[in-house]
């Protein structure tokens, strides 16, 4: 297995003294990407298969992207919210209009939206709804990952996340990922009390667990009949990446709130957005939340070039039709070695399960040999190792994964 070099080593080496140890990246260096392709310090090319935790679907540096990013930083990149702009209406229009809600609420980073997204429903709770003060209750899901604020850790339960960050906030009613049952008996038993339900659509974070059919649709029409607010959290699931523009639409299900991030700029600036009708928006007047970068010029130029690309380039039926394509290949694959257990996903959003114990180093040197081998993927909770490339892989590049896949498992000596 290679090790890093010293071009590598002394970029390694500066992170690890002058950053916090927040994050444990893979040993590689990268310098420039372009498409479905990565470069590192050294020159080496590789395959993209995590695209920055699905932000970068439309792939590196699209061009489109680029150009309105540039032009726009030529002309007026920040104002804040004090005035108008010339960008930020237009913006408004275009995903409201594609996403088919009357009003959005832009922010910046995921966490953000689904902060923006809480505040929403608890006031609307309030405000609509008439809960008594303060006794509000926002229904998640175990395992849930929506981000790293102080609000959004009180109700993970992965230690890791949540482990001396108290005191946690309140007014969160954790029930199993996938059981309609437990929403069902939290509704019937206190609907009086809940404002919302918060969900991922596929829990990404947690390993790529995409519920059973119809757990949507029918967690949705729950709520309704209880008047609580659907919130999706589309953040690592949105656009295009699992096969629709949104992954709700695969049962037809249009949320009350819709959170959208990452891929909303294909990667290129952080841009998120908060999605709803206006009898659920209206609730926010001036002065009640807000962000000096939400909804800036530039923030507003990047996310319209971004999502014209993935309109033009119809990257929700690619990743449709690819993703068939991968699941079917990995399967194939199981069939010859018994290192891995599973494929699951949805569209490009995919995942294999490493035939090891959570705590093995099994998945980590997998994705080391990966690397050298040319394809960049890591793993998530252990045994897990996400798969998902840029949106627009072409059939022959994928294919061409899958044999890089496929030698790296069936060479791989423990
Ligand atoms: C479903 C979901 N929500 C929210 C977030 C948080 O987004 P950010 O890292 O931009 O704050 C993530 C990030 O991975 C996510 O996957």
């Amino acid at each position: 297995m290679q090790t890093p070099t010293n071009i590598s080593s002394t970029f390694i080496e500066l992170e690890e003294k002058y950053g916090a140890h927040n994050y444990h990246p893979l040993p590689v260096v990268l310098d420039r990407g372009e498409g479905v392709y990565v470069w590192d310090v050294e020159g080496k090319k590789y395959y993209d298969f995590l695209s920055a935790y699905s932000a970068v679907n439309q792939g590196h540096s699209h061009p489109k992207i680029v150009n309105a990013l540039v032009d726009q930083a030529q002309k007026l990149a920040l104002t804040s919210r004090a005035f108008y702009s010339s960008k930020l209406g237009e913006y408004e229009k275009k995903i409201t209009e594609l996403f088919g809600f009357d009003k959005v609420l832009p922010m910046n980073s995921g966490a953000e939206a689904v902060e923006t997204a809480l505040k929403i429903a608890r006031k609307w709770s309030y405000e609509v709804k008439g809960i008594t003060e303060n006794a509000a209750k926002i229904i998640v899901c175990e395992n849930n990952f929506h981000g790293r604020t102080t609000t959004i850790i009180s109700f993970s339960n992965d230690p890791d996340a949540n482990e001396n960050y108290g005191p946690y906030t309140p007014g969160f009613v954790k029930i199993p990922y996938n059981d309609l049952e437990s929403l069902r008996t939290v509704l019937e038993n206190d609907s009086e009390n809940v404002a919302a339900f918060l969900v991922e659509p596929i829990q990404g974070e947690a390993g790529v667990y995409v519920p059973d059919e119809g757990y949507l649709k029918s967690a949705s029409e729950l709520c309704k009949k209880h008047n609580v607010l659907f919130i999706a959290d589309e953040v690592q699931t949105g656009i295009a990446r699992t096969g629709k523009l949104i992954a709700c639409h695969h049962e037809n299900v249009q949320p009350d709130i819709l959170i959208l991030g990452k891929a909303l700029s294909g990667g290129m600036y952080p841009v998120s957005a908060v999605l709803a009708d206006d009898h659920i928006m209206n609730v926010i007047q001036p002065g009640q939340h807000g962000s000096t970068f939400g909804g800036n010029p530039l923030a507003c130029a990047v996310a319209m070039a971004a999502l014209d690309v993935v309109e033009e380039e119809n990257l929700s039926e690619k990743a449709e039709s690819l993703g068939k394509i991968f699941r079917s290949e990995m399967e194939k694959l199981i069939e010859k070695t018994d290192l891995i257990t599973r494929v699951r996903g949805k569209g490009l959003l995919n995942a294999i399960l490493i035939n090891d114990t959570p705590e093995s180093s099994t998945a980590w040197n997998l994705c080391l040999t990966l690397r050298d081998n040319g394809l960049l993927a890591k793993p998530t909770h252990g045994n897990i190792i996400r798969l998902a490339p840029p949106l627009v892989i072409t059939e022959e590049q994928l294919l061409d994964c899958v044999q890089i896949i496929e030698k790296t498992v069936l060479e791989y000596k423990k």
